[in-house]
């Protein structure tokens, strides 16, 4: 059996009577061979063979096994070291002092168990009642560097290796543009920084498109990324990576810096080193709790990744004091997040049809935990990302689950390939319609050659029904495959033909008059639907919310869109090429004129409704709409898309740069360049509580009695808009 399918099957018993699952003892040298496996392919090679908690799991059952059987642990336990052994191909350096590794607190109660040691060790130092104060860091994922700086130069940058030895990297190092090549005046004679390098997100994703392109096989993650980038014997290509760092604490030095860890980082950004401007200092572990469970929710917010948060203690002479275990100290922890990450089998490769004839490829896995969710499929995406990746049906591979994203296999474990794996081959037919499928115009997706697909028509009229559609009262999935498949509805506008095939409606499994009834009322109501809902529902690529609203405000109906030509579509403001395109390619389609054409014939609107083109909803009074915003920053609540579908819900537009055009930033913790252009631009700036007041207060419409006949005053909307500067929350 190869290290993977021993992880899998050691991993398998530890979840069978969870939690307090053990691994017998007679399995230690199984156990401890794995960890030790997986740890060199981690630290030398950059490989991930299985997830972050899998590892984690294991490496704690392995140390839980020692504790309870001191006779079992081997003088060459993993246990004992800090990370992998370093590799021949760089120089070796031995650190002065070892960089060590950070126990782990996987959730709150064991932060707090941490934290009742650390006062218990401090017991004869502390006042009475004396709670020791913590900094809190968040924990990139990259790798560890040591930066030895002589007389303020750069003199030696050493990775961390196994805590004890690392890798001469300097010159790779040197071409990092975050580290200083010269600190700033005042430095120690000589001192060694330590941080963490990583690559950004936005920098993988460029990577990765520059090595697919190039045929090359993409890195796996933003850290694969990091290990990888710097390992390269050539400098010219680390350089090329883009690799940053985040420096976070101090080794050996010719004179102390600072005696608290905060004003150890202070020091090391006076000195030009980059110090992540995301860390508090709190009083006791309840507020490292709130820090930590914060950044769980919000770690999707930031350009790079992180896997948890470190916790301090904040006194360097408390941390004198509480010294360290083994290699870990216990001034410190690391709250690990859970990882996003897990290794699984791919059981084979199915396809989805989708509304426009899109054939996607989806794995069916077997069903695996993803930091707390089960995860039995994950998006493929098209065949050149199988292609790429050399993902075959049968594989172990890694799924990456990545806040509310759609989980996806990461890509391949080759190391614990049988053979018996088969490569992926595009279908030649769609698998529900056996219909030609292909990829017309060198599309990366598989498309569908010909109409006609029932699956198609299904999703089609989903959509149509759906909510921010034509919203069809009594219209589900189950119902619209239910019609399809019996041949009730062949296209869009057969559904408003059923009205006169009641008997075939009722003569559907299921189906009685209630239920035929309910689907019929619906079907009528849905006829007098705004026209941006009604061009929303025809499903054209690229026409969503705010493009259809865009639409409206410049065509007052379907026939007047179907004969504007491309360079008038995107003569309108937020319509590009792409989109334009896709509109009027679709309009040319003389079967989507004929749909067009018998929906009206039908009575479904086709024309713009009064005060649809204004403040572009036609069903909105409040005080965004019509306004231009600009979201940035880390919001205390609401993410960043939750932000702008409530402004866009509004009917305000949510738009990425700041301009004279922009009327609020909302800017949140960590707001960049974005909030100085507004405050340059005079533009007016909120934050959460004012947005949202502002969002729920109706427009200074002089007009406001036809508001309130037209029944749009809302319960909690406050009579006044915000003040200016927007600081003030019309809600406590
Ligand atoms: S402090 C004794 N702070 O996490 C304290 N480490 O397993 C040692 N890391 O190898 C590290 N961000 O590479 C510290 N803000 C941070 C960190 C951090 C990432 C990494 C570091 C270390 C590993 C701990």
């Amino acid at each position: 059996m190869d290290v993977v399918h021993e992880a899998l099957d050691l991993l398998e018993a530890l979840s069978q009577d969870a939690p307090g699952a053990s691994v017998a003892p007679a399995q230690a040298a199984r156990l401890r061979g794995v960890v030790r496996a997986l740890a060199a392919a981690y630290y030398e090679r950059g490989e991930s063979l299985v997830g972050d908690t899998q590892y984690d799991r294991l490496f704690r059952a392995l140390q839980d096994l020692e504790a309870a059987h001191p006779e079992l642990k081997t003088p060459d336990s993993p246990t004992h070291r800090v990370g992998g052994a370093p590799s021949e191909r760089f120089d070796k350096a031995v650190h002065p002092v070892p960089l060590l590794s950070l126990g782990n607190a996987f959730d709150a109660d064991e932060l707090r168990a941490w934290y009742d040691r650390a006062l218990k060790g401090l017991a004869s130092v502390l006042d009475d009642g004396e709670t020791p104060a913590l900094t809190v860091e968040l924990k990139i994922d990259g790798l560890a560097v040591a930066l030895t700086y002589v007389g303020g130069l750069l003199a030696r940058a050493v990775t961390r290796g196994d805590g004890t030895t690392g890798e001469d990297v300097t010159p790779n190092v040197r071409t990092v543009r975050g580290v200083p090549l010269r600190l700033a005046a005042g430095a120690p004679a000589e001192i060694e920084v330590r941080g963490e390098l990583y690559m950004r997100r936005s920098t993988f994703e460029r990577v990765n498109a520059d090595l697919v392109a190039a045929g090359e096989k993409p890195l796996a993650n933003p850290r694969n990324g990091a290990v990888g980038s710097l390992r390269q014997l050539d400098p010219t290509v680390t350089a090329s990576r883009r690799l940053d760092v985040w420096a976070y604490g101090v080794g050996p030095a010719s004179e102390p810096v600072a005696d608290t860890q905060h004003a150890t980082l202070d020091r090391l950004a006076e000195l030009g080193l980059p110090v992540s401007p995301d860390r508090a200092l709190v009083p006791d572990v309840e507020g490292a709790v709130a820090f930590c469970q914060r950044w769980a929710g919000q770690r999707d917010t930031l350009d790079y990744e992180i896997d948890g948060v470190v916790v301090k203690v904040e006194r360097l002479d408390y941390q004198q004091i509480l010294g360290q275990v083994a290699t870990a100290p216990r001034w410190a922890v690391a709250y690990k997040f859970p990882a996003r990450e897990a290794t699984t089998r791919l059981v084979r490769v199915e396809h989805n049809v989708g509304r426009t004839g899109v054939v996607k490829p989806q794995a069916v896995l077997e069903p695996v935990d993803v930091g707390g969710v089960t995860v039995s499929k994950a998006t493929l995406h098209n065949p050149d990302y199988l292609a790429t990746r050399d993902i075959r049906e049968g594989d172990l591979v890694v799924v990456k689950r990545a806040g509310d994203v759609i989980p996806a296999v990461v890509g391949p474990v080759v190391a614990a390939r049988t053979g018996a794996e088969t490569p992926y081959v595009p279908p030649a037919a769609c698998p529900v319609c056996g219909r030609p499928i292909g990829r017309p115009d060198d599309s990366a997706d598989l498309r569908h050659l010909e109409g006609g697909c029932p699956a198609q028509l299904t999703r089609a009229v989903e959509h149509w029904a759906a909510r921010g559609a034509l919203d069809v009262d009594g219209l589900g999935k189950k119902i619209a495959a239910q019609m399809v498949d019996a041949g009730l509805v062949a296209d869009l506008p057969d559904l408003y033909r059923l009205a006169d095939r009641r008997d075939d409606l009722l003569a559907l499994d299921g189906f009685g008059d209630l239920k035929a009834d309910k689907l019929l009322r619906g079907l009528g109501r849905s006829k007098g639907q705004p026209l941006r809902r009604v061009l929303i529902g025809l499903g054209i690529r690229h026409v969503g919310e705010t493009v259809a609203r865009d639409l409206v405000a410049h065509h007052d109906s379907l026939s007047a869109l179907a004969e504007a030509e491309g360079e008038a579509l995107e003569a309108i403001d937020g319509v590009g090429p792409i989109v334009a395109t896709s509109v009027a390619d679709w309009f040319a389609d003389p079967v989507n004129r004929t749909t067009v054409e018998a929906l009206a014939s039908l009575g479904v609107n086709t024309t713009r409704l009064d005060g649809e083109a204004t403040a572009a909803t036609g069903e909105t009074t409040s005080a965004a709409a019509g306004k231009t915003f600009v979201v940035t920053g880390t919001l205390p609540t609401l993410t960043r898309p939750e932000a702008k579908a409530r402004i866009e819900a509004a009917g305000g537009k949510a738009t990425g740069s700041v301009s004279a055009k922009t009327d609020y930033v909302v800017a949140g913790e960590a707001a960049g360049s974005k909030l100085d252009r507004a405050r340059e631009l005079g533009v007016e700036v909120l934050d959460e509580a004012a947005l949202i007041a502002l969002l729920a207060s109706p427009a200074p419409d002089p007009d406001s009695t036809a508001q309130e006949a037209a029944g749009h005053e809302s319960a909690a909307a406050p009579s006044e808009a915000p003040a200016a500067g927007g600081q003030a929350s019309l809600f406590e």
